[in-house]
């Protein structure tokens, strides 16, 4: 028996697929029972076609989604297109005519997932999405399949390669932001628009489908607080690593008694935290639970085979459903209604990073506002920085978000201060 497949999109994740499905046949077979086959794969336009047959892809090419949905021989449709549209409409289309879908595409997911969820399920079929999250660390599944005798009581993640890797070079070189960045596109790893990446959305986005795995509740996207590398300097990097930290983009799910709070920020790290140790374009996952304890997933986060070998990996449990004629089940079961955390649940220590005018009194100012806030000093540094200024750095005890985003909005309107950056400390 052979289970017909039709790839969206030749690009670097899709043309990965072949290679595996080709060097695993053996094992897929063994494990489904069945051959999975390329039937078709939808590409721009015939200039595209043309390019590939000429370089000896030898699939049937096809310029119109219609070609595939009216393929009743075609089981499941593979979309790694990215994007949101067309990609969202060709994903519905294809549930429709009751063909199960793979996608890699997290922007999406995370934003129309519960619809494209609904619409896979009123149609009696799956989607599945291993590859949206960490390339290729099989997180997704583990979380849905492995934790389910778990309860998982935080998250944290490494998982935007480009911002780790620029994050890695200015910590371990020293380097400016800027620097960073030119290095990472020069290499290939940031995009010419690197907004997603450097600014933290990337990362919100995987957060948004780790909560629904981890905590079996879907964070709207809009509430994943996310804020980016750009604002970190040299000196904040200096300081960290004075105070034996590593500066880290790390996103953060956790459930309190009052619900659940993701978001993807700048954080100090312990340096012997395993996180800390997460470096270049490699991603990791850091799961917190009552059964297990610490546990940590780490591997590559994008690239063609690992990304393709989750994507193959979610054919294979398709395919198996396919070929032995019973429901593909969910890729993921659990769910909850989504409560989200009051603010006052969610305490943690900041680094405060300020420059005003190097004068007496200054840092009483700040210490008054931090006392009015009930917050007290962990630690503090000041040093002249020339030209009559200074720069303070705060390392707070622990304060409620509350207390925070009241002392974010009273240390930027004091006159003659600048807060420079604040960082999450863990
Ligand atoms: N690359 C990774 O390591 C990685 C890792 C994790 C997840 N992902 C996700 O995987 C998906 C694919 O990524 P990728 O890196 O493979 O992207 P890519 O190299 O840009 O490939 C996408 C391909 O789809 C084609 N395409 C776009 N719109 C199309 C349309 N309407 N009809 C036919 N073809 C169309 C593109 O053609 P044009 O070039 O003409 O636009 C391109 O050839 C994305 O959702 C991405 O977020 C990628």
């Amino acid at each position: 028996m052979t289970v017909n497949i039709a790839l969206l999109g030749f690009g670097t994740v899709a043309s990965g697929v072949p290679f595996l499905l080709k060097e695993n046949g053996e094992k897929i077979t063994a494990a489904t029972g069945t051959d999975i086959q390329i039937s078709k794969v939808l590409v721009r336009d015939d200039a595209e076609k043309s390019t590939l047959l000429a370089q000896g892809h030898d699939y049937q090419f096809v310029t119109s989604i219609a070609d595939i949905l009216t393929d009743a021989s075609i089981d499941i449709v593979v979309e790694l297109m990215g994007r949101i549209e067309p990609a969202k409409t060709f994903i519905t289309q294809a549930l429709q005519a009751h063909k199960h879908v793979v996608t890699a595409n997290k922007d999406l997911l995370a934003i129309h997932g519960a619809e494209l969820l609904k619409v896979a399920a009123d149609n009696g079929v799956a989607l599945y999405y291993e590859a949206a999250v960490a390339g290729g660390i099989p997180i997704l599944r583990t979380l849905a399949n492995a934790y389910n005798a778990d309860k998982i009581t935080k998250i944290l993640g490494v998982v935007n390669g480009t911002s780790n890797f620029m994050m890695t070079k200015m910590v371990d070189e020293g380097w400016t932001y800027d620097q960073a960045l030119a290095e990472a596109s020069r290499l290939g790893y940031a995009e010419s628009d690197p907004t997603n990446d450097v600014d933290g959305i990337d990362a919100a986005y995987k957060m948004v489908l780790l909560s629904q795995f981890a905590f079996g509740m879907t964070i709207d996207f809009e509430k994943v607080r996310h804020e980016g590398i750009r604002k970190i300097t040299p000196e904040d990097v200096k300081l960290a690593q004075k105070l034996g930290f590593v500066i880290k983009l790390v996103g953060e799910i956790v459930e309190r008694e009052s619900g659940i709070y993701a978001e993807v920020v700048p954080t100090f790290l312990p340096q012997h935290h395993q996180l800390a140790k997460v470096n270049g374009v490699m991603n990791a996952v850091f799961v917190e639970s009552i059964g297990i304890g610490e546990a940590m997933f780490y591997g590559p986060g994008a690239g063609q085979k690992p990304t393709a070998t989750s994507v193959v990996s979610d054919l294979i449990a398709l395919a198996m459903s396919v070929a032995e004629h019973y429901p593909a089940p969910p890729f993921n079961t659990f769910v909850r209604e989504t409560v989200y955390a009051q603010k006052e649940d969610l305490l943690d220590k900041y680094y405060f990073a300020i420059e005003t005018e190097d004068k007496t009194g200054q840092l009483l100012r700040l210490a008054e506002l931090f006392d009015a806030e009930q917050v007290s000093f962990e630690q503090v540094f000041q040093e002249s920085i020339g030209e009559n200024r200074a720069s303070i750095a705060i390392i707070s005890h622990r304060m409620d978000l509350n207390q925070f985003d009241s002392l974010v909005e009273q240390i930027s309107a004091l006159d003659g201060f600048k807060l420079r950056n604040t960082i999450k400390v863990i």
